[in-house]
């Protein structure tokens, strides 16, 4: 049975929460309504309860919790707080969203897939940058079996950070970002290629701090050996004047190649080049059918109020976000050993417990 209800929805953290509302909940007022707001700086709360007409406001995370008329906790706090937040709010009987990175190791996200396992809510971790008609179209093509046999991949994140960037007091430290570039922006183009390319098994990666002066990297470079036995290449840098995200996906019958924007990627224009008259046939049949996917949020949310309704997979998963932080831990072990690093990271790895040193 459809159960396709208006959601309620309290956004915690005011920062990209913003574009949650903005870009997402706002452009379906048939399927949420953000009925409150929690940020411990009030002042940006309020100014975000203003823009979008959100009566409540709150700086208590708890009373959020209590609040019996709100579902969705849609969690948009610094790194270091979301196992916490998002184990309360599944202790609360809540359906949880998370920022990512969803957590700061293999081990957390274990602790939270067990907790869900026994909650009547589920997690979603964010990865919008699955949305938009270019990247779906090819996993539409890549599912139907036209590619064939993945051969390699590069990915290239090209960002710029500035200091500016680095006042906000949680980014650029390890405590509270908990890692650097491969954590925090090249995560979503790494995600991208595992969710159109298969998991991976062995990486090889080093990585600088070389662009702002910062505890965390902000450079790395990685070569990848792919589960089908692909190929990949990682590219990331925060130090690029001209932004770019792209991916070069070259498979047995298809090539794909992105977008450059930087934070959509996932949108048209995606170059889809067959291999051959046959293969091109086959895609033009199978996207004859295939419907516009909106951009980022706007299709994220979209695809997660039908994932309510129907109780079907959630859009994104914890298992994704397991994937995801597997392939983070890897990369940053390589780094610090100067070894091939292997995936599944299970626990009595190393790293299983996270890739930040204790203190001594
Ligand atoms: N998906 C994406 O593309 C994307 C983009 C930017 C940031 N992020 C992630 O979103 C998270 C937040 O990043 P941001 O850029 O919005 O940071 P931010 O610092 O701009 O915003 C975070 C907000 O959380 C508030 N906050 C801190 N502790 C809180 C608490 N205990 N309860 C309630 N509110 C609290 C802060 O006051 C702040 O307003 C990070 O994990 C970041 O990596 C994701």
């Amino acid at each position: 049975m459809t159960d396709s209800r208006i959601r309620t929805v309290a956004v915690i953290g005011c920062g990209i929460g913003r574009s949650h509302i903005a870009d997402g909940y706002r452009r379906h007022p048939d399927k949420f309504r953000v009925l409150a707001l929690c940020d411990i700086d009030e002042r940006r709360a309020a100014k975000l309860a203003d823009e979008f007409f959100i009566r409540r406001i709150t700086r208590s995370f708890d009373e959020v919790l209590r609040m019996d008329d709100i579902e969705i906790v849609d969690i948009c706090t610094p790194p270091a707080l979301h196992v916490a937040q998002i184990l309360a709010a599944l202790a609360a009987g809540k359906e949880v969203i998370c920022e990512k990175p969803l957590a700061g190791s293999v081990a957390e996200v274990d602790h939270v897939i067990a907790a869900e396992a026994e909650a009547m809510g589920r997690v979603m971790p964010i990865f919008q940058y699955r949305f938009g008609n270019g990247v779906q179209k090819a996993k539409r093509i890549i599912d139907a079996g036209i590619a064939g046999r993945p051969y390699l991949a590069t990915v290239e994140t090209a960002w710029k950070r500035t200091p500016e960037y680095y006042e906000t007091p949680w980014r650029g430290r390890l405590g509270t970002e908990l890692g650097g570039i491969l954590l925090t922006h090249a995560i979503h183009s790494h995600d991208l290629l595992t969710y159109l390319m298969g998991p991976v098994t062995t990486a090889f990666a080093q990585t600088a701090t070389r662009v702002n002066p910062v505890e965390v990297e902000d450079c790395a470079v990685a070569s990848l050996v792919m589960r089908s036995g692909a190929l990949a290449s990682l590219a990331a840098t925060l130090g690029s004047q001209k932004e770019i995200s792209r991916l070069r996906l070259c498979f047995e019958h298809v090539t794909f190649e992105t977008s450059q924007a930087p934070y959509s990627p996932g949108d048209d224009p995606w170059d889809i080049i067959a291999a051959s008259r046959e293969a091109e046939n086959r895609i033009a049949e199978e996207l004859a059918s295939h419907p516009f996917v909106p951009s980022r949020f706007e299709g994220l949310m979209g695809a997660y109020h039908a994932a309510l309704a129907t109780g079907c997979a959630l859009p994104a998963t914890l298992a994704d976000a397991r994937r995801s932080l597997e392939l983070v831990t890897a990369l940053y072990h390589s780094a610090a050993t100067g070894t091939v690093a292997s995936m599944p990271i299970e626990a009595g790895h190393p790293l299983y417990g996270g890739w930040r040193p204790t203190p001594d």
